[in-house]
């Protein structure tokens, strides 16, 4: 049995991304009824908006959910009100608060901590994390500088017996066995669930991921002026995030002088609050790349279900005759 599955009480190793402010109660419904683990995404919103989507999200799936927290900044009463709300999993990236994972422990909440790198790996095994997600550079909003393929089997080994989740750049079957081939039980997926029917965002957001390539999915420079700031020390090179291009990217990138940081930060939040952002900073990663069209959550999960038992056995067929059946290192 898949120990991230039975931790979570999940049937697919399939996690929905948070997307920080950006409303995905319908979405988190479809992933979670698929069988896999949604989550919902709390920054910039109020605790009462947010304890009002977990009561829907409540409604329309009896299964097991994430919440996620960010150190950029942390919002502690939405923390408590999490602990009280009681999910079945706390997501949380940019910041490892081992007194935070002891208060959710405490609550009976399994904690799933994003990593970089494997120093901040390190430290979320010491301060007591559930599961690891392994989040590669390719990753759509804010991620490190390291590729999905050299962290994931980085983190696998020092994790022991703790499930390692793989993210950045999986949006079909192929990554998701790739990643389970690394050593990671189970995949996070960002943008490919941007591109689904039940996804919120305005819709030439979904279209210009369909048509974007690899390249189009840029690192933010200086980002820091457009985005809340850190109120949790990080670990490792500072987080950037990752988007396609706009007419803010190029000015952030070409002269971030011009652009005064609280003005610009309160235009951000307005625009996301209501219901826009993609003209400004559309999150998005490079697996944009991959992604050719506008699906259900359920299709996306069943898809990944079935390519990646392909792409497994597509591989083992690629192997010399007998060398799949001798483990490693006595062959
Ligand atoms: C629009 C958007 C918003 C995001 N917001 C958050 C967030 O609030 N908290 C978080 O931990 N990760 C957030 N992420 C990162 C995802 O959790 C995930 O690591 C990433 O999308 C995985 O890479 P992929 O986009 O290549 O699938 C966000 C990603 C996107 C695309």
């Amino acid at each position: 049995m898949n120990g991230l599955c039975s931790l979570l009480g999940v049937e697919a190793p399939i996690v929905l991304a948070p997307f920080g402010p950006w409303e995905e109660v319908e979405l988190a419904a479809a992933v979670c009824n698929a069988g896999g683990l949604g989550s919902l995404g709390t920054a910039l919103r109020s605790t009462d908006e947010l304890r009002q989507q977990w009561r829907r999200l409540r409604e329309l799936t009896d299964r097991p959910f994430a919440v996620n927290h960010t150190g950029r900044p942390l919002n502690q009463e939405a923390f408590d009100a999490t602990l009280e709300a009681r999910p079945a999993a706390i997501s949380f990236h940019m910041g490892i608060p081992a007194d935070l994972i002891a208060q959710a422990h405490d609550q009976g909440i399994s904690w799933i901590q994003a990593v970089g790198d494997v120093d901040a790996a390190d430290m979320a095994l010491e301060a007591g994390a559930d599961v690891l997600i392994a989040q590669g550079t390719e990753s759509g909003g804010n991620a490190g500088w390291i590729s999905t393929l050299v962290l994931v089997p980085a983190v696998v080994d020092l994790a022991g017996t703790t499930p390692v989740v793989a993210a950045g750049g999986i949006a079909d079957g192929r990554g998701m066995a790739a990643a389970l081939a690394l050593g990671a039980q189970g995949v996070s997926l960002g943008t490919r669930f941007l591109a689904t029917t039940e996804m919120t965002i305005d819709q030439a957001w979904k279209d210009r991921i369909v048509a974007a390539h690899a390249r189009d999915a840029v690192k933010v420079a200086n980002a820091d002026r457009a985005l809340p700031p850190f109120n949790l020390a990080q670990v490792g090179a500072p987080f950037a995030p990752r988007a396609l291009r706009t007419p803010l990217v190029d000015q952030l990138e070409q002269d971030p002088d011009s652009l005064d940081p609280p003005a610009l930060a309160a235009r951000v939040r307005a625009g996301v609050l209501a219901g826009g952002g993609h003209d400004l900073l559309p999150f998005t990663g490079q697996s944009a790349e991959l992604i050719h069209d506008i699906v259900s959550a359920a299709e996306v999960v069943s898809r990944l279900m079935t390519e990646c038992a392909a792409a497994l056995h597509q591989a083992e067929t690629v192997l010399p005759s007998g060398a799949s059946i001798a483990p490693m290192g006595q062959t």
